[in-house]
């Protein structure tokens, strides 16, 4: 039987309209407009992609965008010092320095140099360490819209097999922490595990999150397990001169097999920038001392 296709295109936009009445409420009630800042540095044509529609869905949500484009000559210090100025900036609540960054400047730094109360990315060492103890932490944003899409199919995989393909400190690691906290089972595979495949059909729930187009195949995958495919590859299409999205997993094969499964385009990305919107809203409750809106 076909598998379930798990639908991350609406429940993305079911979590934007839940997000976008809580911002109007904290308007109302509280006069606090969450407030987003994007740093992009250089001219990567994906990153500018990805950071207008980041300024275009906050500002739709109806919170305040702050974009910050910087050339791709912009040395440390001067990276610094804006990420600075927005830490001490009232109106913003929320810091995403786009990355990957151009490679003359140190991430690591820039990472540590954001205030951790406005990490909306979850990557400073602050919110990494509360997340693996179970302290509030803002949550890197693709694994957390991971997870929902996972409980939307499971609310309780709680003794479940995860194994997660792809050790990256942005997804692999943090979506073990997650999957740890609803009392999975977890594994981390990676480029050095043996017999990758054989682990892979021991899994309950696959997180496949290597940026290798199509490697995971239709055999890996235990009957009935959920899939959930972070990869967005672009490859040659049929037609020549054409190009398509496909992810880390062969979608086909796979959905012959698994249980449930997120497709590519429509799975897990449109849950990322979700996510970072509520990081947002999040942040700026936290900074003002007022509660989470109900099932936020
Ligand atoms: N580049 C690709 N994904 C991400 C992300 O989640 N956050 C940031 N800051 N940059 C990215």
């Amino acid at each position: 039987m076909p598998a379930h296709l798990i639908d991350g295109k609406a429940i993305a936009t079911r979590l934007i309209e839940h997000i976008t009445a809580a911002v109007s409420d904290l308007r109302a009630a509280h006069d606090l407009q969450p407030g987003l800042a994007v740093v992009l540095v250089g001219d990567d044509p994906a990153s500018q992609v990805y950071v207008r529609n980041k300024a275009r869905q906050t500002a739709a949500a109806g919170m305040r965008s702050f974009e910050h484009v910087l050339p791709a000559s912009t040395t440390q210090a001067q990276l610094l010092a804006v990420v600075r100025q927005l830490n001490r900036d009232p109106g913003v609540h929320g810091i995403l320095v786009q990355l990957p960054l151009p490679s003359h400047l140190a991430e690591d730094e820039v990472i540590e140099a954001i205030d951790p109360a406005k990490d909306v990315d979850g990557f400073h060492p602050i919110n990494v360490g509360r997340l693996s103890i179970g302290a509030p932490a803002l949550v890197p944003c693709t694994p957390y819209g991971c997870s929902l899409l996972l409980r939307s199919v499971q609310p309780d995989p709680a003794g479940q097999h995860a194994v997660i393909v792809g050790r990256s400190n942005i997804v692999g690691k943090p979506m073990a922490q997650l999957l740890l906290a609803l009392n999975c089972t977890v594994t981390i595979a990676h480029s050095r595990t043996r017999d990758l495949p054989a682990l892979a059909r021991s899994a309950d729930i696959l997180v496949a999150a290597v940026g290798r187009p199509e490697m995971v195949r239709g055999d890996w995958i235990k009957p009935g397990a959920c899939v959930i495919d972070v990869g967005i590859n672009r490859v040659p299409a049929a037609e020549p001169g054409k190009t398509r999205l496909v992810g880390d997993v062969a979608f086909a094969e796979a959905a012959e097999v698994a249980g449930a499964i997120t497709p590519v385009p429509g799975g897990v990305g449109p849950m990322t920038i979700a996510c970072l919107l509520r990081n947002t809203v999040i942040a700026a409750c936290r900074v003002r001392g007022i509660g989470l809106p109900v099932d936020f």
